[in-house]
């Protein structure tokens, strides 16, 4: 029986429901994380729950967990649920209280639910890359924020699934910003550039992890914001997160990046991402290597 985590205890997934004046599900009025686990380990969990404690606290959320708590219990669920490959969905909301925007007085309990999914790697993904559409970015000014308030993130997504596309890269006064889901880097001439971690955007943990790559390999990289239209002369694109690692971008708008196939950085940087969840995670039997 598939097994979650309701406020900080196992508990059998069939047996939980959702009360309708949750703050999650009325306002979104509370923050989330994906951790990926690969061969039944979590993948840079440290940084995800610290980063997750860090929205809590710009939300003004108070959670009763420490991150040393949640880790290991997440452990826990991963192994009652047998998972190999995949990943966590964690979210706290502000907690069950009669419909009213402001805070509820007295504080009521977070709900903290936490539940896992199976999730292979996508070789076919990574290997032939992925097309994009350029589109505003309509969000609001705290993006650094991993809020449960997502719509204009998905009205984002839900274009570039309409065109056909896998993500879209979002702008903001002529400068890019991130994807509706990932974290997007532009190579010219052999440097890496991506948005600073500032409120326009969420500060990947594989965009962190990608640029710490970047340093210890020697690939140069500055962290400063580009235009749409260096986005568009870029020699090459990728993307960042969890569920993508580091994928390429092939096209944008129907404009081939570049060659129109993924770039030699890109590619490295693959590599270089591949390697990394092999020396925490050890290697990954279902997914062929990058070459
Ligand atoms: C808007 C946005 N930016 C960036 C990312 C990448 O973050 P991470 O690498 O921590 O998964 C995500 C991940 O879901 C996201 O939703």
């Amino acid at each position: 029986m598939e097994k979650m985590i309701l406020n900080g205890k196992i508990v059998v997934r069939s047996d939980i429901s959702v009360d309708v004046e949750d703050r999650g599900y009325q306002f979104g009025d509370g923050i989330y994380e994906v951790i990926r686990v690969y061969n039944g380990r979590l993948f840079t969990a440290t940084e995800h729950l610290s980063r997750l404690l860090e929205s809590a606290k710009s939300i003004r959320l108070d959670l009763p967990f420490t991150i040393e708590d949640m880790e290991s219990q997440l452990n826990e669920l991963v192994r009652e649920n047998g998972l190999e490959f995949g990943t966590i969905y964690m979210q706290c909301t502000r907690g069950v209280s009669p419909r009213n925007h402001a805070f509820p007085a007295p504080a009521v309990n977070p709900v903290y639910v936490a539940y896992t999914k199976p999730l292979l790697h996508s070789q076919e993904l990574a290997k032939t890359g992925v097309k994009t559409i350029l589109e505003e970015d309509i969000r609001w000014l705290r993006c650094d924020i991993k809020s449960l308030n997502l719509l204009g993130n998905i009205l984002a997504k839900q274009k570039a699934a309409e065109a056909g596309c896998f993500e879209a890269l979002q702008h903001r006064d002529g400068m890019v910003t991130e994807g509706s889901s990932s974290n997007v880097s532009i190579v010219t001439d052999g440097k890496i550039k991506t948005h600073p971690a500032t409120n326009l955007i969420l500060n990947g943990i594989s965009r962190q992890v990608m640029l710490r790559l970047c340093k210890e390999n020697g690939i140069p990289y500055s962290e400063e914001p580009f235009t749409t239209d260096e986005l568009l002369a870029a020699d090459e694109v990728f993307l960042s997160g969890t569920t993508i690692e580091v994928l390429p971008v092939i096209q944008i708008d129907g404009q081939a990046v570049g060659d129109g196939i993924p770039g030699v950085v890109t590619r490295k940087l693959q590599k270089l991402f591949r390697d990394e969840v092999i020396k925490q995670c050890g290697p990954a039997k279902h997914a062929a290597p990058i070459e």
